[in-house]
């Protein structure tokens, strides 16, 4: 089977259907208000039920930018009050440098406080994003070019980045446009310009990690952390990757991340199941290893936003797969009974342990919190007229 045929073998959600899982989405956040309005969710889920947590988590962004979501398609003010509450938080643990000392600022902050202030004008969510802007920039090291993903700054054992970070530059293009500060984006362009040169294998597959010379700044070798093994390509960072360039490209239309937003395509599309929903690593082509419903959720956002920026044909082929993508996800993953779970989208796989990678083994097959962001951010996006939170 050729990958057209198994891409137009999926049915495409349409107008009806659309309607009906944002309407179920947005439920479910409702739902989830008195639980979650003054605590964070776990990553992931226990048993496809979130726990609620202390705001510690990388991952902590994601639920309150579905309170936004939800808002916007309801304009419902009790989402925009729990949202505010949340902004505080943010802001407090960004003023108090709360489990802040590793890459994901964009990730905690763009979803939670520059939506916030993009939306409704919460200057607290301004400077939030921006002292979260200014902490991603002490993670940059000139020596190799690049934000350091994990680990004391500097640590030679830590002296990586990895491809996940593509969604955490949109915070600097967005803090230099606010402040008028170019070094926010002369950093943003170095650290893709680094990734673009050693994450993407020749076969246009990606590392999940990749290490850098600490004394001369020249590239040393890719590893991966959550994925198979080293040179497997791990599902949701070659998606990081795809929707990353897309994310990029509305602050930067580069044609090398154009380039590489359709090579990344090219590659994760071949390694798809029938369904359009991949396995946690793309090494899996078949049978019963868990899949990542995010990795699908985070490509069609990606989809959806590079149709946007470029428009004509391929724009309706991406928007036409995107479509296929969601009409998958919306049937047979997404949540419509809050008895099974509390979360959006089951079959998520945050990190699954094997012989060959790094990573603790948690939340497999469950739902992670930033599938359900991303399941209901490519929804919105599909509605119509939608202005971005990165
Ligand atoms: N950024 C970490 C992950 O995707 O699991």
């Amino acid at each position: 089977m050729t990958v057209q045929s198994r891409i137009e073998a999926v049915s495409p959600l349409d107008d009806d259907a659309l309607q009906t899982a944002l309407d179920q989405a947005c439920a479910q956040v409702r739902r989830n208000l008195p639980a979650f309005t003054y605590r964070a969710q776990n990553h992931s889920s226990v048993g496809n039920f979130y726990p609620a947590v202390d705001n510690d988590q990388w991952t902590a962004g994601f639920w309150p930018g579905q309170i936004w979501l939800a808002y916007e398609h309801t304009q419902d003010p009790v989402f925009r009050h729990a949202a505010q509450i949340q902004v505080q938080s943010f802001l407090h643990r960004i003023e108090n440098r709360i489990a802040t000392d590793h890459h994901d600022m964009g990730f905690l902050y763009q979803p939670s406080c520059v939506a916030a202030w993009k939306l409704v004008e919460c200057h607290d969510g301004r400077r939030a994003g921006l002292l979260a802007a200014d902490q991603l920039m002490e993670r940059y090291r000139p020596v190799g070019g690049f934000l350091q993903a994990w680990g004391a700054k500097g640590n030679p054992d830590e002296y990586r980045y990895i491809i996940d970070c593509l969604l955490n530059v949109p915070l600097l293009y967005w803090a230099s446009e606010q402040t008028g500060d170019a070094s926010y984006r002369e950093v943003a362009l170095t650290h893709t310009r680094t990734t673009l040169a050693h994450s993407i294998r020749p076969d246009n597959s990606t590392f999940h990690t990749f290490y850098m010379d600490p004394e001369t700044g020249a590239p040393s070798h890719g590893a991966t952390k959550q994925g198979y093994r080293d040179d497997s390509a791990w599902a949701r960072g070659q998606a990081w990757g795809i929707t990353g360039m897309a994310y990029s490209y509305r602050y930067e239309p580069r044609p090398e991340y154009r380039d590489t937003f359709d090579r990344l395509l090219a590659f994760y599309l071949g390694k798809l199941p029938a369904d359009l929903v991949p396995y946690w690593d793309l090494v899996f082509t078949d049978g019963d290893e868990p899949r990542d419903s995010s990795s699908a959720a985070i490509v069609a956002c990606g989809l959806l936003e590079m149709a946007d920026l470029v428009g004509g044909d391929s724009a309706e082929t991406w928007r036409d797969l995107a479509r296929r993508m969601l009409g998958s996800l919306a049937r047979d993953y997404a949540v419509t009974d809050p008895d099974v779970s509390n979360g959006q989208l089951l079959h998520g796989t945050y990190s699954k342990k094997s012989p060959f990678n790094t990573c603790r083994g948690e939340g497999v097959d469950e739902c992670v919190s930033w599938g359900d962001y991303y399941y209901l951010e490519a929804l919105t996006r599909l509605n119509g007229g939608w202005s971005t939170y990165w």
